[in-house]
């Protein structure tokens, strides 16, 4: 078996917090896994910068002080919608080297390996720097020296050890693994204890020379040799040429409508846009929040919706750039309508008996997440990762920050599970140049010209399903942001047949669900993303940050 299922450990915080107040401001807000990272943000807004700029700054910040998903080594996707109306979507997805193959993870005996998990060859080619880049000159309105000051500052000067990140590296077992790594991280098995503080001197002068020259160090200069000359002495795949041809591009959000709002959302190579999408679609109309919140029957559809998307997903998504995705086919009535009519309402569909859509869809023709929204209405979510937490678990030598295993985004063999859990076909197999299939899926949610939801989260497979939850607890429930974020979720995708309750859910709920048919996992070990939102509620802006994380949301 394969699947480590990272994503029962996302952290190390993952009981149901208690209810608490969102956090409430007038003009603008951040909401990031990581206070320092936070507060960097924030100083940027304050000091005049837009929402672009401060999620440049809030990137870099937690490369720094979130290395467990923050990341220069690997690669996400930030959605921008001005307070125009304007939208754009900026993918620097990491992509598969130029050297990889379809069969490159497999053994003599076509077995999947653990290569696309752990170590050098596990890593894509790297897109943060790029992405950070690209938004930076288009839309932002700083000096990019300024927005990386703060993530220079932090990695020079240090920064105070919490509970959450002493316990999350004392309890990582791949750092360890790889000498780099176990001597940045785990100061050579003397982990960090809370209230030290945590300096990072590589990786202070790789932002420093970033910070100078631009993008162009991370993919030409000194970082990309020395990155290029370690991957060769290691075993890695990445060469000085996929650094230099790395390109972040932008592509047209996702857009759909639900109960009155504007959906705007991750197109592909994200598989999070359609999902929710479809989804939502499925829900409407089927009376799925007629039992109320947390209902057993609100949980069955929920859970079958689910079902049905994960089976489409694992046959029709990947890189739009080589595969034709057909997205106007998997949210086309038709199929919806198959979908919903298909859903008995008392009784658990099998896994087995749900295939990807068929002709009705033929068309005519270990991640962190920010949100911000800034004083003029512009809204940011960016979701970006390193895959695994700490990645593959390789620190570059000398250069201070962890490389990605993104590759196992990928079907390494089409048909068998990656690791988390996904099934996933051709669509997805690998190509040299050719971008993973992502659960990434930053939302912004519209109404009367403005930006009224802003959300995101990691969480692998189970982002898409979490992202939808948050969705309608607002939309549908009436939920504040923080109630919103904190609720308890389901989570379903199709194989493995299981259906995954968090703590919360009413032992009775758990027990009719379980009568429906429904193979359930309720165990304490079950935690189903984070996520970071922002509502606007009338004339306040409300930050939520998940009480699974230690995230912080702050404004003004
Ligand atoms: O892009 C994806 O779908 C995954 N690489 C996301 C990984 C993730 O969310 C890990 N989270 N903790």
């Amino acid at each position: 078996m394969r699947s480590l299922l990272p994503l029962l450990a996302l952290g190390v915080v993952c009981a149901v917090a208690e209810a608490r107040q969102p956090v409430r401001a007038r003009k603008a807000m951040v909401v990031a896994q990581e206070p320092n990272a936070t507060d960097a943000g924030l100083a940027v807004l304050k000091s005049g910068g837009n929402a672009v700029d401060a999620a440049v700054a809030v990137g870099f910040a937690l490369a720094v002080t979130h290395p467990y998903a923050g990341n220069i080594g690997g690669g996400g996707f930030m959605l921008v919608r001005f307070a125009d109306g304007r939208t754009t979507f900026i993918d620097f997805r990491e992509k598969a080297p130029l050297a990889g193959s379809r069969n490159m993870y497999l053994d003599a005996n076509g077995k999947a390996t653990r290569d696309s998990i752990e170590g050098w060859r596990a890593a894509g080619v790297p897109g943060s720097v790029r992405g950070f880049e690209l938004a930076s000159k288009k839309y932002g309105s700083k000096k990019w020296a300024e927005l990386l000051k703060p993530a220079v500052d932090l990695a020079t000067n240090g920064f105070t050890v919490t509970y959450p990140l002493a316990e999350s590296l004392k309890s990582n077992k791949l750092l360890a693994k790889f000498p780099e790594s176990n001597r940045v991280f785990l100061r050579n098995g003397k982990p960090y204890e809370v209230d030290e503080v945590f300096k990072q001197p590589d990786l202070a002068r790789t932002l420093g020379r970033i910070q100078k020259s631009g993008a162009s160090d991370f993919y030409e200069g000194e970082t990309a040799k020395i990155l290029a000359s370690a991957m060769k002495a290691n075993g890695g795949h990445i060469t000085l040429d996929d650094l230099k041809q790395y390109q972040a591009v932008e592509r047209k959000p996702l857009t759909g409508k639900y109960h009155g709002y504007e959906v705007i959302t991750a197109p592909p190579p994200s598989s999070g846009g359609i999902g929710i999408l479809q989804m939502m679609a499925t829900l409407d109309g089927s009376g799925y929040e007629k039992g109320g919140v947390g209902s057993a029957s609100s949980i069955h559809y929920m859970a079958e919706t689910m079902r049905r998307y994960y089976a489409d997903r694992s046959e029709y998504l990947g890189d739009p750039d080589f595969f034709k995705v057909p997205t106007l086919g998997l949210l086309s009535p038709a199929h919806i309508k198959v979908r919903r009519d298909s859903i008995d309402p008392k009784h658990a569909t099998p896994s087995s008996q749900v295939k990807p859509g068929g002709r009705e869809m033929s068309e005519s023709g270990e991640t962190t997440h920010y949100s911000i929204v800034d004083e003029q209405g512009n809204a940011v979510a960016v979701t970006y990762t390193l895959n695994g937490g700490y990645g593959n678990g390789v620190t570059v030598p000398g250069l201070g920050f962890l490389l990605n295993n993104e590759m196992d985004d990928f079907a390494a063999k089409p048909g068998e599970a990656n690791m988390f859990g996904l099934i996933q076909g051709e669509s997805n197999a690998i190509q040299p140049g050719k971008r993973p299939l992502s659960s990434m899926t930053p939302t912004i949610l519209a109404k009367d010209g403005k930006a009224v939801l802003v959300v995101g989260a990691p969480g692998g497979s189970r982002i898409i399903t979490a992202v939808m939850q948050v969705i309608l607890n607002i939309v549908d429930f009436g939920m504040n942001a923080q109630d919103a974020v904190d609720a308890p979720r389901i989570h379903h995708q199709w194989m493995p047949d299981k259906l995954y309750l968090e703590q919360g859910i009413s032992p009775d709920t758990v027990a009719i669900l379980k009568a429906m048919g429904h193979d359930v996992d309720h165990n304490r070990g079950v935690v189903i993303a984070r996520v970071e939102a922002i509502l606007r509620a009338k004339d306040w802006l409300e930050g939520g940050s998940d009480g699974r994380g230690a995230g912080k949301a702050a404004g003004y």
